[in-house]
């Protein structure tokens, strides 16, 4: 089981609550880092309190919900330390864990139905950072910072 977080904005929260029960029924210990109603919110606000706290962590990863998961991306990849990677298959969950070592998964709210979320985020939860040759590209990354 993990630990992890959670955020979005106005137009994820719906989801966020449902993907949060989800996973706190399947025994992972959820942190909710709000919003904690749909009133309309900035997506940056809360990708920078996601990505602090993933980033100040040892180990954990997020998850940020908005309406097309971009917003939440670009914002979340200011935050030094966090890998954010939108993911809108099964395939982009496994490959951003495999090779990238994404410690935040961005989602989209609108446009994905609510089964494939939850299959993208098990693959996400499941799948392992590689190591080897993506550790250096890895290491490229984080000097960019
Ligand atoms: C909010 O309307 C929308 O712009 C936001 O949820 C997100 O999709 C931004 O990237």
């Amino acid at each position: 089981m993990k630990k992890l977080w959670m955020a979005s904005d106005h137009a994820g929260f719906e989801m966020k609550a449902v993907l949060k029960t989800h996973l706190q029924e399947l025994g992972h210990e959820v942190v909710d880092l709000g919003p904690d109603s749909d009133a309309s919110v900035d997506y940056p606000d809360f990708a920078k309190r996601l990505g602090c706290a993933v980033a100040d962590a040892d180990d954990g990863l997020g998850i940020l919900l908005c309406g097309t998961g971009i917003g939440v991306s670009i914002a979340a990849n200011k935050i030094k330390g966090v890998r954010a990677a939108l993911c809108r298959t099964e395939y982009d969950a496994q490959m951003a864990r495999n090779h990238n070592n994404a410690n935040v998964i961005c989602l989209a709210a609108r446009g994905v139905q609510e089964d494939v979320l939850k299959r993208v985020i098990a693959k996400f939860l499941s799948a392992e950072f590689e190591g080897g040759r993506h550790q250096r590209r890895v290491d490229k990354i984080s000097a960019l910072e």
